[in-house]
């Protein structure tokens, strides 16, 4: 059986995500959660966002795409094409028995892999922040809301935010 495609994406009010290769917050329960949600599976993820967490992921296995072909990541796996990363991810899957793969951006990625996604968890932060990397935007129609929570904001929180799990809908 095929793995399914989880995006997971922290994105604010105007669908931001990023600014200057890094993250426009700080959110500690949601990097716990982040961890929690892709422990155990492989992630795929693009060559600036790798650049910007600098590190292999513990308990995950990455795939980093690039069109470098010299590009070298050290403890993570190559991919130049989402075809290609998508059949390391799965293989991947099946050695690590999880039926999930995790997209986990930045923009580039979540763009290239929106038509496989099945899945998306989403925080939506609640900021208007100035950045230059974006969510795609979603047709609502596509997608069925099936889970909300409102988590408690901790101290290392920057700001307030709320979980959503958007499913794609199936053609009847
Ligand atoms: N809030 C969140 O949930 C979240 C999650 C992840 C990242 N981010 C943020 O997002 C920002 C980074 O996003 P980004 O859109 O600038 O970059 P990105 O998606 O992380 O990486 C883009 C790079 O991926 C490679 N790539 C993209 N499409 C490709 C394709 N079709 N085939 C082969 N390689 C491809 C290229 O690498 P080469 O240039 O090497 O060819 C491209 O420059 C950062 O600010 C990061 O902090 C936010």
């Amino acid at each position: 059986m095929q793995a399914k495609i989880i995006a997971i994406v922290a994105r604010d009010r105007n669908n931001i995500i990023g600014a200057n290769n890094d993250l426009p917050w700080r959110l500690s329960s949601d990097l716990k959660r982040f961890k929690a949600l892709t422990m155990g599976k492989p992630m795929i993820m693009g060559r600036k966002t790798w650049d910007s967490i600098g590190r292999p992921l513990p308990g995950r296995e990455i795939i980093v795409l690039t069109r470098d072909t010299l590009f070298h990541a050290e403890g993570a796996h190559l991919a130049a094409t989402p075809a290609q990363a998508l059949a390391t991810a799965q293989r991947l899957a099946k050695m690590m028995q999880t039926d999930e793969i995790i997209i986990a951006g930045g923009g580039d990625i979540f763009r290239a892999f929106l038509d496989y996604t099945d899945r998306i968890e989403i925080t939506e932060v609640a900021l208007d922040t100035d950045g230059d990397a974006r969510f795609p935007d979603l047709d609502l129609s596509q997608w069925e809301k099936i889970h909300h929570e409102l988590p408690a904001r901790g101290p290392k929180d920057d700001a307030d935010f709320h979980y959503v799990t958007l499913e794609r809908r199936r053609k009847l």
